[in-house]
């Protein structure tokens, strides 16, 4: 039987959303509440960004500490003034390559938007989510909206209004349930306000393609990881856990592959159970009787391995395995994203060469 929900679900269609529901929804926004919606990346935790009451509530709900700013969600970049107190030239540039799409940018924050927002910070996070449903919302509600992912805090982003419930159901009005996510992965997020703008979060739009419209980019999520190791140890850390002690194998393809087989064989013979979190190819090679194994697809098909891993993750935790094992997919494009996801998941159980 399915679970009986507190919190409403709308279904819409992800191509033509239905005017009369997203003007539902667009309502429970102007009304301060939350509502919980699909976007390319991840399900967000929306709330009309203006409204400081309503801010609170989303941090409230996701049981987020107060100091983990909030992306704004616009529909028109003609609408970042009214958020950010100046627009940066790369900034403009970006926008108009990579938006609507999977590209947060650090501008400048403008009075309008809560201090709260932006965790008290001079800057704000903004992005035009690639996503029908999302944009037809905002533009219903008229108001810029606040959407971080639509998880408890610490918790796997969801894919799916399901995985939204099964985190928030009671603690917020509504879902527009438009089915599993495109990329599975939240955006990449780009502080372009130093000189050299910084990678805070790697995703789905790669430095490469960063730098091929403005030039150098820098990688800084490594950095910030360790200062705000410094400062609170441990809080990025926990980010995207499943419950379940996850190990996660970073170095050469041959390596890896061993070091997957002695560790199923150690946890087996202690009589614990394993999961794995696997290529295809690997679910191919690492076949031992009664290894619980959740497919991400073809490790040649990067964006299937995305899209699904989230859930993957989920499903294998539901079951509760004594321990999830996963191994890298390398650094092409989208598989730094999938790398930092696992280094998070794994709450530093990494082996392997972690300097790769
Ligand atoms: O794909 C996404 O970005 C999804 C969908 C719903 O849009 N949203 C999302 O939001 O992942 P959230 O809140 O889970 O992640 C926001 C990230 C956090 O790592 C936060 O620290 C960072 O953006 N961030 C927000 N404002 C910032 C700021 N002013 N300076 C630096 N980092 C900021
Ligand atoms: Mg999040």
């Amino acid at each position: 039987m399915p679970p009986n929900y507190l919190t409403r679900r709308l279904l819409v269609s992800s191509t033509h959303p239905d005017p009369a529901l997203i003007a539902e929804a667009a309502g429970v926004i102007q009304a301060g509440g939350l509502v919980a919606f699909p976007t390319e990346t991840v399900y967000g935790l929306g709330a009309n960004a203006l409204d400081p009451d309503a801010v609170q509530r989303v941090f409230r709900a996701k049981g987020r500490p107060a100091h983990d700013p909030l992306i704004i969600h616009l529909c028109d970049p003609g609408d970042l003034p009214r958020v950010a107190v100046t627009v940066p030239p790369v900034a403009e540039r970006l926008a108009a390559h990579f938006w609507p799409g999977p590209l947060t940018l650090i501008v400048p924050r403008a009075p309008a938007v809560p201090l709260t927002v932006s965790a008290g910070r001079e800057t704000v996070a903004v992005r035009i989510p690639q996503h029908v449903a999302a944009l037809a919302l905002i533009r219903a509600a008229g108001t810029p909206i606040v959407a971080p992912s639509a998880n408890r805090f610490g918790h796997t982003s969801p894919t799916t209004a399901d995985h939204v419930l099964a985190d928030l159901d009671g603690r917020i009005d509504l879902v527009l349930d438009s089915g599993p996510t495109p990329i599975g992965l939240e955006s990449t997020v780009l502080d372009v306000t130093p000189p050299l703008p910084r990678i805070l979060r790697p995703g789905a739009i790669s430095l490469a393609q960063l730098s091929a419209v403005i030039g150098p980019v820098e990688l800084g999520w490594q950095q910030a990881d360790e200062q705000a190791g410094l400062v609170s140890p441990g809080m990025l850390d926990r980010h995207y856990a499943p419950e379940t002690e996850l190990w996660f194998y970073i170095g050469p393809s041959e390596s890896g592959l061993a070091w997957m087989q002695e560790r199923i064989e150690l946890y087996l013979a202690r009589g614990q159970s394993v999961g794995l979190l696997v290529s295809d190819e690997d679910a191919e090679i690492l076949t031992w009787p009664g290894v619980d194994v959740e497919r991400l697809g073809s490790a040649h098909n990067l964006d299937q391995v995305a899209q699904r891993l989230y859930a993957a993750l989920r499903a294998l935790d539901a079951r509760r395995p004594a321990v999830i094992l996963a191994r890298d997919f390398g650094e092409e494009g989208l598989a730094l994203a999938i790398r930092d996801r696992l280094t998070k998941a794994a709450s530093g159980r990494v082996a392997g060469n972690k300097q790769m």
